[in-house]
């Protein structure tokens, strides 16, 4: 299977970014502090697919969200990786097909989506590179 190597040295805080991932859109997000915070202080309790940001990101680079761009509801690329775009309620991503909102980690919030956008697997070759697959 192949891998797709991600430069992220262009990527500023507070940007996401489109690429694809096996034909999958792949979304890169270098998250703010406030995002982080925000992610980090959301009750386990209030998610329908428990996970903390610490677990869908890697020791010591948890401001790089990287998920897929594929929304779990019926498979729309969700808004909100690319400038200017509509984020949506809990300031992550937004799925217009049928009003799925995401928080800054990916994890659904409200709308009829049943799972967190998915993180795919993947390791920090730098400290500005990674390698996804
Ligand atoms: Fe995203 Fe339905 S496909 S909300």
């Amino acid at each position: 299977l192949s891998t797709t190597e991600v430069d992220l040295s262009s990527i500023e805080a507070g940007q996401a970014i489109k690429t694809s991932f096996r034909k999958q859109p792949l979304f890169v997000r270098n998250l703010t502090p406030q995002e982080i915070a925000e992610a980090e202080a959301v009750p386990l309790s209030k998610l329908r697919d428990p996970e903390t940001l610490e677990q869908r990101t890697k020791t010591g680079h948890k401001n790089w969200l990287i998920t897929l761009g594929v929304c779990t509801h019926l498979g729309c690329v969700p808004l909100g990786a690319g400038e200017g775009e509509n984020r949506g309620p809990f300031g992550g991503y937004f799925c217009p097909c049928h009003g799925s909102a995401y928080d800054t980690a990916a994890r659904i919030r409200q709308g009829p989506a049943p799972r967190n956008l998915f993180v795919p697997e993947y390791e920090f070759t730098s400290d500005t590179h990674v390698k996804v697959g």
